[in-house]
């Protein structure tokens, strides 16, 4: 049996004809850039985590460089977040000239050390990043508290929590603001990149809506220093398709998970321990193994697809000299060796979960 880590054709075999319409709605309207399907889009998203507004823009990247540029963050400033992501959320804050400040996570999860975050907390701290890695939001009750005692910025970096909810709320609307990708195998995807930032801050949306569009307000009127980093007309019309499926979806993956779960009952799994209201919404199913390699030959030569997410963490990379580590990040660095990330969405099929089971069952007998 042969099984991917993710498997396109399956969506498509599920929403195809929705998405060639879509297509052929964009194309045949003559309008590409900044039009309804966009706006539309931008309305219900924001709508669909409980925010006022929303601001397509080319990528998570962009949304998260973008949202740090709105709150006014420069150079001379620091911005505390972890070292076990995706590179995107520390590239965003060296665009902007800040330093990133990187602490540790906690040591039974995957996610932010509220506690250390205070310890990092400097006069020069503008802004905190929690990631909401894998799919469950930080614990974002007590970032927002130290947050507010020191007048700091919160960017939920939620790019691989669509449909997550923190204490009955969705993720994206707990912070100041919140990034989104749109990155294909995102629980939201488009065909291509995309990114949308979230506020209910409608100051902030005015100047979100400059940054992206060269700064300009009326058409060659320029107010500030812009981008280009805009979400088309094409993929805004791709993920109007899909967004009325993403609760299925994630749901889909919540059982996928469950099976998983079962399954595999005494292996050692990462657990968040998930506040009441709190739900995970399993863009990544992740396992934390002491023989990760092994275990990931092994299921290689059984034709199962594992990926790690993410091997090498932020501060043991070559290009990230600039960080500042607070204290040790002992955590970050030992989970990274452990840590191999399962098949798992809302299409896998029971047989081939259940091969995924049997097969790490063989390993360990
Ligand atoms: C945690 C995290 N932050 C940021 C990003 C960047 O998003 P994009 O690839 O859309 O630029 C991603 C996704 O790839 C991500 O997983």
């Amino acid at each position: 049996m042969q099984i991917p880590f993710y498997d396109f054709s399956r969506e498509t075999s599920e929403i195809g004809p929705n998405i060639h319409a879509a297509l052929e709605r964009v194309i045949s309207s003559g309008a590409f850039i900044m039009g309804d399907e966009l706006k539309s889009f931008e309305t219900e998203f924001a709508q669909s985590c409980a925010c006022t507004y929303g601001v397509g823009v080319a990528s998570g990247t962009d949304a998260l460089f973008l949202a740090l540029t709105a709150f006014g963050i420069g150079t001379g400033d620091e911005v505390i977040t972890v070292s076990n992501t995706f590179a995107a959320t520390v590239l965003a804050i060296l665009y902007t000239g800040a330093t990133p400040v990187l602490v540790d996570i906690e040591e039974t999860s995957h996610l932010i050390d509220v506690a250390r975050v205070e310890q990092a907390v400097t006069e020069k701290t503008k802004a905190i990043i929690p990631v909401h890695l894998f799919g469950t939001c930080a614990e974002m009750d007590g970032i927002m508290e130290i947050a507010r005692r020191h007048s700091l910025f919160v960017l939920e970096d939620a790019c691989q929590a669509h449909g997550a909810l923190y204490r009955g709320r969705p993720a994206g609307s707990l912070g100041d603001a919140a990034a989104f990708s749109f990155y294909p195998t995102k629980n939201l995807g488009a065909y291509g990149d995309g990114g949308l930032i979230t506020t209910k801050i409608r100051d902030l949306y005015e100047k979100l809506l400059l940054l992206r569009n060269y700064g300009q307000k009326d058409r060659y009127r320029h107010l500030m220093i812009g981008y280009n980093s805009r979400l088309d007309e094409i993929q805004a019309a791709f993920l109007r398709e899909k967004l009325p499926h993403l609760e299925e979806w994630v749901d889909k993956r919540q059982k996928a998970a469950r099976v998983y779960d079962e399954g595999l009952g005494e292996i050692n799994l990462i657990k968040p321990d998930l506040a009441e209201g709190s739900t995970h919404a399993y863009y990544l199913y992740v396992l934390s193994v002491d023989d990760r390699d092994l275990l990931r030959d092994h299921l290689s030569s059984k034709g199962v697809q594992t990926l790690i997410h993410y091997p090498v963490p932020i501060h043991k990379q070559q290009a990230f000299k600039k960080v500042r580590i607070h204290d040790d990040l002992r955590n970050a660095e030992k989970r990274s060796s452990q840590i191999v990330s399962l098949p798992l969405h809302p299409w896998i099929r029971e047989d081939e979960m259940s091969y995924v089971i049997e097969s790490i069952r063989e390993h360990y007998r």
